[in-house]
This record gives structure tokens, C-alpha cells and sequence, in this order.
């Protein structure tokens, strides 16, 4: 599969802006390491690029943008590593909410934020309160999450409501599934973006990308700017989507 340099300033469909964009934000370490910096120096530069995309999706009228910022598989890096992620993370959440805001975005959290720090986890719920009613866009942070975590999460939790007599085996269906997964009542991802030039899904939302379209940038995510997300999104209204039906049918 060859990768999508962006172009430059593709004509965009407004009225086929995917509705929901899922990225997969790769390559801090390898653009900090590429200018002889610390890791967290491309961690830093990688939330300036969180700002951005965000920015870009509220202005190109994308409605829900989900980011992969922290897998349950990132504890396993240097501790320094994951302190600094979550120091980073923990400084943007105080320092962007009155910002979102008033921009009219709603934070959502997918993952497990039992096993993130209390100050974390007390202002993450700060900042869904605050948000909850804004309608402008849904920004869906993934933190501290795993696909198969998630869907063994939902499957715990049906055979506890069949187990209570609450749930019938034969009401068991993918609409049940998918009402327990984090993503609860979102619509699937319309597009996937991963960056940093790596085709694979880690882990990542396994159930919701069961028909969605993929699209792997060569550039690292400290550089991921405007032009790259309007180059995927041109690249998806490209693509036909069948939903595993016939061509034009
Ligand atoms: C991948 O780069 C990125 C992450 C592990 C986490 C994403 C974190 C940020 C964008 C920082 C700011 C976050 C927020 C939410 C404000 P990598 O370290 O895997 O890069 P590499 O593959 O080149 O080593």
C-alpha cells in the first residue's frame, strides 16, 4: 500500500465530511529522536498537533474526532516516559477546557480512568461536566485504552445482566454490544488516520472499525497539520464504500 504524501489543498466535498474520525497519533519519539531531542520533547510537540486537529475538524465540520492519546499497553514504557505523558496530559486538560468550551466541544473518555491518577480522573470528570451539553463537536479522548479490553469489558457486563435475569440470551445482538463499549452511543469511525508511516491497528476501537476506511500518513504526528487531514478526508471521499454489499448497490 503505497503512503499518502499530502497534496497540496485538495478540493473538498463539504458536504461528505466523514462524521466520525478516528487517529491514531504515532511518531513523537522518531520526530524528537530525528532532531537529536528528548522523547517528551516530541510528546510536547504532539499536543500542540492535538490542538491543531482539533481546530481543523471544528472548522472543516467534522462532528466527532476520537484520539488514541494513551494505550493500556503505554504503562509498559520507561516510567519517566509515562510520567511525562501524563504530566503532559493532566497540563492540557487544566489548560484547554475553558477553551473547548467555548468552542462548544464535549469531551468523552474512552478507556479505563480507574488505574489514572485521582487529580487526573477528578479533572476529567471536571471538564465532561462542564462540557456535557456543547454541541459544536464531540472530542473522544482514548486513554488508557485497549480494544479487547473494552469488548471483554461489555461482554462482562452482559453475562452479569443475563446472570441477574435482566437480559434475555436471545436479546444479545451486536446493538447490545456495542451499547457497552466506550464508544456507547457514537456512530462508528468513518475514517481511520494513522501517522507515522505504521500500518497496524494496536489495539485500537477493534469493534467500531469493522467497515471503516483506513488511510496511513508518511509524517509524524508533531508535524500532522491541516493540510494532512484535508488530504485524508479528500482521500476517503475518493474511496466507495460497500459495506460489504455490491458496487453501487
Ligand atoms: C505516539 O508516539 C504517541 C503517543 C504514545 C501518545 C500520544 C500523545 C500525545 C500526542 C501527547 C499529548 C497528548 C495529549 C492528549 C495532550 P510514539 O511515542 O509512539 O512515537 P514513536 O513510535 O516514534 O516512538
Amino acid at each position: 500500500v503505497p503512503s499518502r504524501q499530502p497534496h497540496p489543498a485538495p478540493a473538498l466535498d463539504r458536504l461528505r465530511v466523514p462524521t466520525h474520525v478516528a487517529i491514531i497519533m504515532d511518531g513523537n519519539g522518531r520526530w524528537a529522536a530525528a532532531q537529536g531531542l528528548p522523547r517528551v520533547a516530541g510528546h510536547r510537540a504532539g499536543r500542540d498537533a492535538v490542538r491543531r486537529t482539533i481546530e481543523a475538524c471544528r472548522d472543516l465540520g467534522v462532528p466527532i474526532l476520537t484520539l488514541y492519546a494513551f494505550s493500556t499497553e503505554n504503562w509498559r514504557r520507561p516510567p519517566d516516559e509515562v510520567g511525562a505523558l501524563m504530566d503532559l496530559l493532566h497540563e492540557a486538560i487544566l489548560a484547554e477546557a475553558d477553551d473547548l468550551h467555548r468552542n462548544g466541544v464535549q469531551l468523552r473518555i474512552s478507556g479505563d480512568l480507574g488505574s489514572m491518577a485521582p487529580e487526573i480522573r477528578r479533572e476529567l470528570d471536571r471538564v465532561i461536566a462542564l462540557t456535557r451539553g456543547n454541541q459544536a463537536m464531540i472530542l473522544n479522548m482514548a486513554l488508557n485504552y485497549g480494544g479487547r479490553a473494552e469488548i471483554v469489558r461489555a461482554v462482562r457486563e452482559i453475562a452479569a445482566e443475563v446472570a441477574a435475569g435482566r437480559l434475555r440470551v436471545e436479546h444479545i445482538d451486536e446493538r447490545a454490544v456495542a451499547r457497552r463499549l466506550y464508544t456507547g452511543d457514537l456512530p462508528d469511525p468513518d475514517l481511520l488516520i494513522r501517522t507515522a508511516n505504521e500500518q497496524r491497528l494496536s489495539n485500537f476501537l477493534l469493534w467500531q472499525l469493522a467497515y471503516t476506511e483506513f488511510c496511513f500518513l508518511d509524517v509524524y504526528w508533531p508535524d500532522f497539520g491541516r493540510e494532512h487531514l484535508v488530504a485524508a478526508i479528500a482521500e476517503f471521499q475518493h474511496r466507495q464504500r460497500r459495506f460489504g454489499g455490491a458496487p453501487g448497490g
